[in-house]
């Protein structure tokens, strides 16, 4: 299913801000390495979306789940503060090296700490205190019930969660078999929409993304 009219999602890419040269590069590098994987990649739309967001929240202390090479924490690192702090967590040491080195050529490799690991085993290690500004979530969608939980609880009030792919190509429309990330993506869906915790938003982005702030 197109979430988007095609021409009405080119439009749309061609008038948001336009990305940089290490952007353009960044995207061109990760086709012509992980062509099949390419497509896992923000789109740049929602990437300034990301930078905007970032801004507009003031986010210093910020975790994303799903780094791949490393486009959405570019975007997201980009917005934040010189003392800002990206926790950015991925499990591929292959697809995050071309992340590092990207970070690097953009300045903002001393904003971004990295950690290949499980991201759940990640996020519960940190501090259970609600201090996080800003989270994003973009991994495997299984986990995402379990990503949101740990996410929620660790940010602190007007703080804000950003979940990608919660349309999940149309499919969240109809029951998912059970376990799978179809499933995930639409009990998450439902656990937001019913959470007294958070106000939200779901926006009709690419795949679909949902805006949580925490009260
Ligand atoms: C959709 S991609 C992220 C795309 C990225 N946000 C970007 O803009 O390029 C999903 C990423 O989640 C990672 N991932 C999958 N399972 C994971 C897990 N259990 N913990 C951490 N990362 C995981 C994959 O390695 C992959 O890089």
């Amino acid at each position: 299913m197109d979430i988007v009219n095609p021409a009405v999602s080119d439009y749309l890419l061609t008038h948001c801000t336009p990305a940089d040269d290490l952007l353009r590069e960044l995207a061109a590098e990760t086709r012509e390495a992980f062509p099949e994987a390419a497509g896992m990649q923000v789109s740049h739309d929602e990437g300034e979306l990301l930078t905007l967001l970032t801004r507009l929240a003031g986010a210093r202390r910020v975790v994303e789940v799903g780094v791949f090479t490393g486009y959405s924490s570019i975007c997201i690192a980009r917005g934040m503060p010189a003392d800002g702090h990206l926790l950015a967590c991925d499990v591929s040491d292959a697809w995050t090296a071309i992340a590092r080195r990207y970070w690097k050529r953009a300045g903002l490799e001393d904003r971004i700490e990295l950690r290949v690991a499980p991201a759940l085993d990640t996020l519960r290690a940190l501090p259970a205190d609600p201090v996080l500004d800003l989270a994003f979530i973009d991994a495997d969608k299984v986990s995402y019930p379990l990503y949101y939980e740990e996410m929620v609880t660790r940010l602190r009030p007007g703080g804000l969660l950003i979940l990608d792919n919660v349309l999940y190509g149309g499919e969240v429309l109809c029951p998912g078999p059970p376990g799978t990330g179809h499933a995930a993506v639409r009990q998450v869906n439902e656990t937001i929409v019913g959470d007294p915790r958070v106000e939200s938003v779901m926006l009709p982005v690419r795949d679909g993304v949902t805006l949580a702030r925490k009260r």
